[in-house]
């Protein structure tokens, strides 16, 4: 989506946060325009996304889903990517910027525990200190995580505040970052955020959504695919995989948020289907919140969704009525996780299954015949306690 007024997309998006954190904002804003587009810095990061991170990653067609569902069903294969999810793209971007600015210590908020052990991992290769903020819950289910990132050399320290999920973590981290502004940057996970972070994340993963489209029309012979689909928590696989897309009004974009247990009343994390403006971790965005402004408490089985909060350019790209945002419940996503596993060999993150859920359950509402592609933004292994604990297996 285009910004027609500097860091907002459409109304959303800006910069709503305490005077303290201005100067770090406006620093990286400058370092940014600076650093980012020389020469330097695109051949390190050319080189490294190429040889550490194993980019591009593979454009795969579906035999047995598309058989099943009548419809050509494509992953874009980021779970191949190194730490196996979409969340590495970011954080070594992110990390060589902090590297050529001269901060020396990394720090991060993480949920599914993705972008603690991808930031965890750009630290170790980059030779940078990394302190990563979880909410203690997300600790426990996300422990296979967390043992990554303490072998890669990051400390984790646990969040006992709030819902002690991931909206907990971030202002924990935002804190550290208004104390430790001369030695440090913030690795932000998503494309939430006050600016300059949205447009920065967005600009590091849209590596996907270009990767996909020449992979694609390769295949294809030049011809474009029907519709992109993605999971949306923050946003950022999901804006990852659409911007390259955005001009070509004929490819429909759908983001698919977690609908909880999908009962009546329940928790659930789908702040774009049914939340409601306002500001969260400075920007004007879509939320969930109470009749009083209260931000609500999130829910979903995969917990990089399990934020009450959205990255704005999404909320622009809905109210623009360019993209679709849906959201499919725990079942549908856990159900969906089986079919991959067994139709295709691959285990998906609980993130991606919703994304995959919303596939199987409305191919009928798809012509026969077309082309889908679906983010796979990461693999299952993380989730693999979960999986054991819901489904006994
Ligand atoms: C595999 C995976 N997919 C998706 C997400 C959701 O984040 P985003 O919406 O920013 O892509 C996460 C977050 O941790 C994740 O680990």
């Amino acid at each position: 989506m285009q910004m027609l007024k500097k860091g907002y997309f459409g109304d959303f998006g800006g910069r709503f946060v305490p005077e303290l954190l201005m100067p770090p904002l406006i620093e990286l804003e400058e370092a940014m325009g600076r650093i980012m587009p020389s020469p330097i810095f695109q051949q390190e990061l050319g080189r490294i996304m190429a040889d550490f991170v194993g980019r591009p990653t593979p454009l795969y067609h579906c035999q047995g889903l598309s058989e099943m569902l009548g419809r050509n069903i494509w992953l874009k294969r980021e779970d191949l990517a190194h730490t196996g999810a979409h969340k590495v793209n970011n954080t070594m971007g992110q990390a060589l910027l902090a590297k050529h600015m001269g901060k020396p210590r990394l720090i991060a908020e993480t949920g599914a525990g993705q972008h603690g052990v991808a930031t965890a991992t750009a630290a170790a290769m980059l030779g940078l200190e990394c302190v990563v903020y979880m909410g203690s819950i997300d600790v426990k289910r996300q422990s296979h995580n967390v043992r990554r990132m303490k072998l890669l050399g990051a400390e984790v320290r646990p969040v006992e505040s709030g819902t002690k999920t991931l909206k907990d973590a971030i202002n924990a981290a935002l804190r550290d970052w208004i104390a430790e502004q001369r030695t440090t940057h913030y690795c932000l996970g998503s494309v939430t955020g006050a600016h300059p972070f949205p447009l920065l994340v967005r600009d590091l993963q849209a590596v996907i959504g270009r990767e996909a489209k020449r992979q694609f029309m390769e295949k294809m012979g030049g011809k474009l695919p029907y519709m992109i689909v993605a999971c949306v928590g923050g946003g950022s696989n999901a804006i990852g995989a659409f911007h390259e897309f955005v001009p070509h009004g004929e490819v429909r974009l759908v983001g698919v948020e977690a609908a909880g247990t999908g009962e009546l009343g329940c928790y659930h994390s789908a702040t774009l289907t049914k939340g409601e403006h306002g500001v969260l971790h400075g920007a004007l965005t879509k939320l969930l919140q109470d009749k009083h402004g209260q931000v609500e408490p999130s829910h979903s089985v995969a917990a990089g969704l399990d934020y009450p909060g959205v990255g704005p350019e999404h909320a622009g790209l809905q109210a623009a009525g360019r993209a679709e945002y849906y959201c499919v419940n725990d079942t549908q996503a856990l159900n969906a996780f089986q079919v991959l596993c067994r139709t295709e060999g691959i285990i998906p993150a609980l993130e991606s299954s919703h994304a995959l859920a919303w596939v199987l359950d409305n191919a009928e509402s798809i012509p026969r015949g077309e082309h889908v592609i679906i983010n796979l933004s990461g693999r299952g292994d993380k989730d693999l306690d979960i999986i054991e604990e819901v489904l006994g297996i």
